[in-house]
């Protein structure tokens, strides 16, 4: 039934300015015209406007805003990733749901989307504001077959692969600032929180959550003091519909972790780099109780920090404050 609708979703979307019969629409689909007539009745539940004309067949006037597991599915044009999408009008975390179905099993590419989290979190264990309906939260369930310590790297490419959504939808230029924050004019647009469920040296699921802050105007940010986020209405001046964003975003990840299985992990390296905030510029780093100037280089093939000190010495760094506007004279 839902994958019927889902076809004739498509079939319809393909020819966005013309109608289509409902004798080819039946005829494709293996179904009768009174069953076609139903379907549509269904999608017009969902937010759908659908323009019936006797004689010519029906055409798509309008997609709808609405986010449901179903309109989140139809059109989306990946092969695994969103295969089960499961949809929450309000919830803790999108990251506790996946945690439960990844241990239950959920097959790999299953995504959780909420319009609204009251317990959002973010990384070091950070509160993530997530207001109904103003961002994209949602988290992915991968059972990625590479080994534990490969995982950040899985970070690093959906990080790579969200620029490339939002460079795909906007004219806007965005940076990935180390290790996985999405960056826009200086500001932070979204980031993602990796979990992962390991044995030694097997990954049973790992949970990727993603938060995009789309609709959010400058005064929904007030209560947030570090680091002033901001949000895609904020910077394109103009209101933004999630659900073709999400699928983007979907089809993005989903095309790089093709590439990335193929062809391993320098490609994505290397389209990290070319985003990469603030890379070759000076920064001060904060490890171990002492405080230091350094060039930042890049990262190495475990998404590690390389900053190059004033010797000339490579350091390669896994977790450190950096301050990144800084570059010592702050
Ligand atoms: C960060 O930059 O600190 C990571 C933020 C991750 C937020 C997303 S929103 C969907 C998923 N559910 C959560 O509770 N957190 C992640």
């Amino acid at each position: 039934m839902e994958s019927t609708r889902r076809k004739l979703i498509d079939l319809l979307s393909r020819y966005p300015d013309e109608f289509v019969s409902g004798q080819v629409l039946s005829e494709q689909l293996n179904i009768t015209r009174s069953a076609i007539w139903k379907h549509m009745k269904e999608l017009e539940k969902d937010g759908y406007v659908i323009q019936s004309v006797p004689r010519k067949g029906y055409r798509i006037l309008k997609n709808p805003d609405k986010l449901s597991a179903n309109t989140i599915q139809w059109g989306l044009s990946t092969n695994w990733l969103g295969s089960r999408v499961i949809f929450e009008k309000t919830t803790d975390s999108t990251q506790v749901i996946a945690h439960h179905l990844g241990r239950e099993g959920a097959q790999h590419g299953t995504v959780v989307v909420a319009d609204e989290q009251v317990k959002g979190r973010g990384r070091l264990n950070r509160t993530w504001y997530s207001k109904k309906g103003d961002g994209i939260w949602m988290s992915l369930i991968l059972r990625p077959e590479v080994e534990p310590q490969q995982a950040p790297q899985l970070t690093l490419l959906s990080a790579v692969a969200i620029v490339e959504a939002l460079e795909e939808i906007t004219d806007l230029a965005f940076y990935i600032k180390w290790p996985n924050d999405i960056y826009v004019h200086d500001h932070k647009i979204a980031g993602i929180l990796t979990e992962m469920q390991a044995e030694q040296d097997q990954i049973n699921y790992i949970v990727q959550g993603i938060g995009l802050n789309v609709n959010q105007n400058r005064e929904d940010f007030n209560m947030i003091s570090d680091n002033e986020p901001t949000s895609l209405k904020i910077e394109t001046g103009m209101a933004w519909n999630r659900r073709p964003l999400i699928q983007v975003i979907l089809q993005q990840i989903e095309r790089l972790y093709e590439r990335y299985l193929k062809e391993g992990f320098l490609p994505i390296k290397t389209m990290w780099e070319e985003r990469a905030y603030r890379l070759g510029q000076p920064i001060m780093v904060s490890s171990k109780n002492q405080n230091w100037q350094g060039i930042f280089k890049g990262i190495d093939q475990d998404g590690a920090l390389i900053v190059t000190d004033q010797k000339g010495r490579d350091h390669v760094l896994y977790s450190a404050e950096i301050n990144w506007r800084s570059g010592g004279h702050e």
